[in-house]
């Protein structure tokens, strides 16, 4: 099936609030949605339309153990993350797998919005950290 790719790129910042007030300066608009994704150890804000794509993530770590602020001491922030959309998580990562492409989560997680991800290591994918997103309907 053909349509948007990309549903959003994630760009890791140490203080999210001063990352927000940048971006909404430069993209020209407010973030849609600001929430804490307990799972990965951040809080993040999305710049963009949510049934759209190709929208913009900021994250910031909520722990000193959360993989952003790892990133960050590493590479003191930049692109950390591209999320691709999948039609069907379980059925995707199944043929990633069989194809010696390595993930991350051999199993979906729940992301912002509720949604069900995975992400698949960048050693096997032109060294980008991808996340899978089901497309949501
Ligand atoms: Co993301």
């Amino acid at each position: 099936m053909a349509g948007q790719v990309v549903s959003h790129i994630g760009i890791a910042v140490a203080d999210l609030d001063e990352g927000i007030r940048k971006y909404a300066l430069l993209l020209g608009q407010e973030p849609g949605q600001i929430e804490e994704v307990a799972d990965q150890k951040v809080r993040v804000a999305i710049f963009g339309d949510s049934a759209g794509g190709g929208r913009v993530e900021l994250l910031a770590p909520t722990s000193e153990d959360s993989p952003i602020s790892k990133f960050l001491e590493r590479k003191g922030g930049g692109l950390h993350h591209i999320c691709v959309y999948v039609e069907d998580i379980e059925k995707k990562l199944a043929e990633l797998k069989a194809a010696g492409i390595r993930l991350i989560d051999e199993v979906p997680r729940v992301g912002a919005e509720g949604s069900r991800i995975a992400f698949v290591h960048p050693a096997d994918v032109g060294g980008v950290l991808i996340e899978l997103e089901e497309r949501a309907g």
